[in-house]
């Protein structure tokens, strides 16, 4: 039987849960040329909900380009991402390859592009762009947009780009968020989807003042599913393989997550995993919390043990005694620590997005999972086991 969960990947189809009115309202603003910004603590499926919008985007007949600057650690790597994401939606709105190489030209007056195709049979290709040499980074970034955004005006369309990873571009090279803007700024055809994963980095480049992309797409924060939706999803997966769940026991896992996706499906993996029988009992779902907090333990471990000992005090604060809007001196004579080292912990947690100050300004730790994960290392004395 195959497990009819998947995480920490891009989800569509089947896999993909609700987010009926999230795709409504992002394909509303950005078929009608409005840019946004689009943020959530990790894994939330801010990816995935624009997989599934471009599917939205394509019946309206306007051209999607997907550039994930994820694996970006060079500015040449950046330019061509982002040109071979502008040729591959002209490709597919001419469906054609051919078509392309005879009118690239047309439009991209400095770049040429290179076509490789995978030996695997399927057709599928890559887009290899060869950035003028004599040209600067700025003027190949502009000849991507820019020849996109005259192919849109010939062809009387209009195109949405999602910059996915987008706080990747500020490690990259300082100087790129002010040309990435001035560029952007003249494409009048081109509706752009900032995403990333680093909430508090991406928030910034769009709310501070200062910055050159001030105020200049609307901030969508997308939110946890719906428990009934979760639930349902729940269900039907288990179904699909003839393993039956209560209603109570699908809205419990649903209400564990807190209507956090990946969590979801991450959990009811691990429920399939020590399935015995065709039905999900009470026993299992406790046991699959504990199994998803082991299998969690290498990358979570490794959040918490890279922290400064102050923040790795505070975070262990938080997961004991959280949400906490003032912390009492008692708390903090537990770990002999002053006011100045509490303030200057909390201000990096903060931007490092483990922590948030949220209602009635109380302090908590993002990650659930995480801290249930310190709580049990706690209790354990160090060690997780199952
Ligand atoms: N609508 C959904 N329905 C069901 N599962 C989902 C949905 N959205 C996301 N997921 C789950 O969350 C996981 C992560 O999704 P995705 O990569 O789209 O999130 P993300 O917010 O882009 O993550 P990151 O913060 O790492 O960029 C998926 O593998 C899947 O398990
Ligand atoms: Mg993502």
């Amino acid at each position: 039987m195959a497990n009819p969960f998947r995480f920490g990947q891009v989800v569509s189809g089947e896999l993909f849960c609700d987010r009926k009115s999230e795709i409504k309202q992002i394909t509303q603003d950005l078929s009608g040329g409005q840019s946004i910004v689009l943020f959530s603590p990790r894994r939330y499926g801010k990816t995935s909900l624009l997989k599934a919008v471009s599917k939205e985007l394509k019946s309206k007949r306007i051209l999607y380009g997907h550039v994930d600057f994820f694996a970006c650690n060079s500015t040449e790597k950046v330019v061509q991402a982002v040109s071979s994401a502008a040729a591959k939606a002209i490709i597919n709105d001419l469906k054609s390859i051919e078509k392309f190489i005879k009118k690239s030209a047309q439009f991209f007056t400095r770049t040429r592009f290179a076509i490789r195709f995978e030996p695997n049979g399927t057709g599928s290709f890559t887009v290899l762009p060869e950035l003028s040499p004599q040209a600067t980074s700025v003027d190949n970034l502009s000849d991507a947009l820019v020849g996109l955004n005259s192919y849109l005006r010939k062809s009387k369309k209009r195109a949405v780009v999602v910059l996915d990873e987008f706080q990747q571009i500020l490690r990259v090279n300082s100087n790129l968020e002010a040309e990435f803007r001035t560029i952007i700024q003249q494409q009048d055809r081109i509706a752009f989807a900032f995403l990333g994963s680093r909430m508090h980095l991406l928030q910034d480049i769009f709310i501070n003042e200062k910055r050159p992309f001030y105020h200049s797409a609307k901030l969508i924060e997308l939110g946890p599913i719906a428990q009934h939706e979760l639930t349902k999803f729940i269900k039907t997966r288990f179904k699909k393989i003839g393993v039956s769940i209560s209603e109570e026991l699908a809205l419990r896992i649903a209400n564990k997550v807190e209507g956090h996706p990946d969590y979801a499906q991450r959990l009811c993996s691990h429920i399939f995993d020590s399935l015995e029988s065709n039905t999900v009992s009470e026993e299992l779902v406790e046991a699959g919390v504990l199994r998803m907090l082991v299998s969690l333990t290498p990358s979570l471990s490794g959040i918490f043990e890279e922290l400064p000992i102050r923040e790795s005090q505070v975070m262990t604060l938080l997961a004991e005694h959280g949400p906490i809007a003032k912390f009492s001196s008692k708390m903090l004579y537990k770990y002999d620590m002053g006011m100045p080292s509490l303030h200057k912990a909390l201000s990096s947690l903060i931007r490092k997005d483990l922590i948030i100050k949220g209602q009635a300004k109380k302090y908590f730790i993002i990650d659930k999972f995480l801290a249930e994960w310190i709580r049990e290392v706690l209790k354990n004395g160090g060690e997780l086991k199952y």
